[in-house]
């Protein structure tokens, strides 16, 4: 995991203690609400099995938070995937990996074919990753695969999840300066005036160490799609769509590594 400074849900559960606070400041006590287990709670890291399987599943999701140190031989750059698939892949419209495997293999557009859930993966190594690409039969492929059957393991065949992919915006033309104004007004305390961040815990946005031209990132709707609901990542949810639009364009006028053509089978 990041450091908890940058989690939400660390930020959550301290909102929740000021709420309490709060409210024993107010007078009466109010009664104690038994708080329902959260949906999510059958994904985290303590609810995966103990033993073998589980120490497969266990090294997907450590590969998945830290893909620079756990992936090392097949990635090109300082992100993880978690970075882009926040809370490990478990946050609704951040292109969350739950249920994932139950609608794999699927046609993929860009591969112009029917394409494997490890062949999904190889191509994000390739591309957001800046990588190489790892065989199908490896130990990081093999370990991101149990990590995902894992997280798939209540859904039915051929169920999308509900929150999966990214959110829907309509297509709008981004303004690059008035995305320059809204990145450094918004964004560069974490991500830096260079978007270069600071990895592992605040990824870069552009530069060397960030994705490729061939991402799926490195599209301006994609990255609008993306922002309008997990970014700022400490008050998300507060920019129109035309401002997510205008960052992204600032975003993407600034350089990042090219894709190696060679790969372009991923
Ligand atoms: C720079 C951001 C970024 C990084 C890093 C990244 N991805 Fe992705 N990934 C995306 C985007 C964007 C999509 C496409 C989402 C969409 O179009 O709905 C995607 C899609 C996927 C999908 C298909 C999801 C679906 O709903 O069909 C899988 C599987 C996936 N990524 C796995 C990974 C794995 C494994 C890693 C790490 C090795 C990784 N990604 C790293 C941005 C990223
Ligand atoms: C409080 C710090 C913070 C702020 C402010 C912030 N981000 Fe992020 N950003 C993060 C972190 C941390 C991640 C990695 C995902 C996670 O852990 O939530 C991230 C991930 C991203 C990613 C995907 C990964 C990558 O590096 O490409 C993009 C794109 C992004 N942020 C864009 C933005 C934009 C645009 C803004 C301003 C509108 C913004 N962020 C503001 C902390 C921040």
């Amino acid at each position: 995991m990041k450091d908890p400074i940058w989690n939400r849900s660390a930020l959550n559960s301290m909102m929740l203690v000021i709420a309490a606070m709060l409210a024993a400041c107010a007078g009466p006590q109010p009664t104690p609400v038994a708080r329902p287990a959260s949906p999510l709670a059958k994904y985290k890291k303590s609810a995966i099995p103990p033993g073998q399987a589980g120490d497969e599943i266990r090294l997907g999701r450590q590969i998945f938070d830290d893909t620079p140190k756990y992936a090392h031989a097949y990635v090109g750059n300082q992100l993880s995937c978690s970075d882009c698939h926040l809370n490990s892949g478990l946050a609704s419209y951040s292109a969350p990996m739950i249920d994932l495997a139950n609608i794999f293999p699927r046609y993929n557009r860009r591969a112009g074919r029917v394409i494997s859930l490890q062949e999904r993966f190889i191509e994000c190594f390739t591309r957001s990753e800046n990588g190489t690409p790892p065989p199908p039969g490896s130990p990081e492929i093999r370990a991101l695969t149990a990590y995902v059957n894992w997280l798939s393991r209540d859904g039915a065949k051929g169920k999308p999840y509900p929150g999966r992919g990214l959110v829907k915006l309509p297509e709008l033309t981004g303004n690059v300066s008035n995305g320059k104004r809204i990145y450094l007004d918004q964004c560069a305390d974490c991500h830096g005036k260079d978007g270069a961040g600071t990895p592992p815990v605040l990824p870069p946005v552009w530069g060397p160490n960030s994705y490729n031209d061939g991402a799926g990132m490195d599209k301006v709707n994609k990255m609008a799609a993306f922002v309008i609901h997990n970014m700022p990542q400490n008050s998300p949810g507060t920019l129109t769509p035309q401002e997510a639009y205008d960052v992204s364009a600032y975003i993407h006028s600034m350089p990042r590594p090219k894709f190696n053509q060679a790969y372009k089978r991923y």
